[in-house]
């Protein structure tokens, strides 16, 4: 099946300067969603109109393999979209898909589902319907185009709300802006659409009345959850939008066996993987291509993108963790801070106000109090002591500092990189360690403490 997406319009209720398909739900621009359900419902031939900031959407989609129409008026309507992509249909002697680019919470189940539906009526009614439109009953139908039914259930015509009647207004069941085109009836009919006289543009959805009043017959499938055929005209329904697909989300990994506190506060972006039994605390937020592995506990708080989390950690509260991996049985945090592809080795423990960058833990390091490690390897079992710093940048060059297995670096060290520091060195706390350490070796630089008599405070009488 071919599909064709509608995304050329001026998006004029979003008041952006960005074309409204490309405004992010979740991470990733609406126009995302949207070929998504189609590629998850086996549809590959995918066309796309673009016209508004072409440029832009044509970028955002470049990867996705969708062939390319313009449409030159953009205010020439959902009916002169569908024209202007004519060399994608016209020889077409099957059903096309029409989506709107701002309807991204249809899903690949009611996809499917309507396609069913559609060989069933071929089946048992013998009769090919020249269009089947998805709909649903809203409660506030406002600014959707009604679909108006005969008595036998077919449908007549849709009429977008400014063109309806009093009576028309009152008809809850709204177009979802989704339809199956039997593409030689739409060529017979879309040329002779007269633009509104409202608004000027060519709506795709008279096209309907066109097919009824030549005795096709047109067919409805209703949408079993209303959600799906909400349409985006405006950042706040932009909000609504984004949870309801916040909250879809949440359930698919409630369901899977993953515990999530607080749903209404939990942000989990559609490539994150909760591998099962994860617990999620309130206020967290999981981006990008971010996984975790099973038994792991993630803190109130807590933000992780682009991160690998194996088995059974624990990411305390409040901690930030970016592009980075943590290995099974590791703590980090509360307040911790892990970035630029860095890794935290298997049960370690990196605690509060430390930060980590670019830099490799072995298993059990301890880096627990106020430390910044940046461009180092640390070996397994080596402590950082509370409020170490390497110093890895000279003003000009970052530098790299190695640190062996089962070191221990005394509190308050300032490690001047480049350093090697071997196995089972000691390092007392408040030395400024510029040179390497060989294995086994004792480092201390401490100016002399002076203890002057009866020189401190006086006694209060
Ligand atoms: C449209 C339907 C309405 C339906 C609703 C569902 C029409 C005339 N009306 O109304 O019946 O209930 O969707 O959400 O179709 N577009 C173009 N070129 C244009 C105009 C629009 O490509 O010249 C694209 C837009 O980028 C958008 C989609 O078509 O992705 C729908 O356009 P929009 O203006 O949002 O239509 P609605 O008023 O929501
Ligand atoms: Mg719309």
């Amino acid at each position: 099946m071919r599909a064709l997406i509608l995304a050329a319009g001026l998006g004029t209720r979003f008041r952006s300067e960005k074309p409204k398909v490309l405004h992010n739900i979740l991470g990733k621009p609406m126009i995302w969603y949207v070929i998504n359900l189609l590629k998850n419902a086996g549809v590959t031939d995918i066309g796309i109109v673009v016209g508004h900031k072409a440029q832009d959407v044509i970028k955002a989609v470049e990867d996705q393999e969708v062939k390319v129409f313009y449409q030159k008026n953009p205010k020439g309507g959902t009916g002169d979209a569908v024209i202007s992509s004519l060399d994608f249909w016209r020889d077409y002697e099957d059903y096309l898909l029409v989506i709107n680019g701002d309807s991204p919470l249809i899903t690949s189940e009611t996809l499917k589902q309507m396609q069913r539906f559609l060989s069933l009526v071929q089946e048992y009614e013998k009769t090919t319907p020249s269009a089947l439109l998805l709909s649903s009953f809203l409660p506030d139908p406002t600014g959707y185009g009604r679909v108006i039914k005969d008595e036998k259930g077919n449908v007549i015509r849709i009429v977008e709300e400014k063109d309806a009647s009093f009576q028309e207004k009152q008809v809850n069941e709204i177009n979802g802006g989704l339809y199956m085109f039997y593409a030689p009836h739409l060529f017979d009919v879309i040329f002779h659409i007269k633009p509104s006289k409202e608004t000027g543009e060519v709506y795709l959805t008279q096209a309907i009345e066109l097919m009824t009043k030549k005795g096709y017959i047109v067919k409805s499938f209703m949408a079993s959850d209303p959600t799906e055929v909400l349409g985006i005209n405006n950042r706040w329904e932009l909000a609504i939008a984004e949870n309801v697909m916040r909250l879809r989300i949440l359930k698919y990994w409630a369901e899977k066996g993953n515990t999530i506190h607080q749903p209404e506060s939990v942000w989990i972006e559609p490539d994150v993987l909760l591998e099962g039994d994860v617990e999620i605390f309130p206020n967290v937020s999981l981006k990008g291509k971010t996984r975790i592995g099973k038994g792991s506990k993630i803190g109130n708080g807590a933000v992780l993108e682009n991160t690998v989390v194996e088995e059974n950690v624990i990411v305390d509260a409040y901690s930030v963790v970016r592009n980075s991996r943590i290995e099974s049985g590791a703590v980090v945090g509360p307040f911790a801070h892990i970035r630029d592809e860095s890794v935290i080795g298997k049960n370690s423990h990196v605690g509060n106000f430390v930060e980590v960058k670019k830099s490799k833990l072995d298993e059990d390091v301890k880096a627990k109090h106020l430390a910044y490690i940046g461009d180092a390897f640390i070996g397994s079992a080596t402590n950082i002591g509370a409020g170490v710093v390497f110093a890895n940048f000279d003003g000009k060059n970052k530098h790299q500092t190695h640190i062996g297995k089962n070191v221990f670096v005394g509190s308050n060290s300032l490690l001047i990189a480049p350093l090697k520091i071997e196995d089972f060195v000691f390092i007392a706390g408040g030395s400024v360690v510029n040179k390497d350490i060989g294995t086994g070796d004792f480092a201390i630089s401490r100016p002399k403490l002076r203890v002057v008599k009866g020189k401190g405070k006086e006694k209060l009488a």
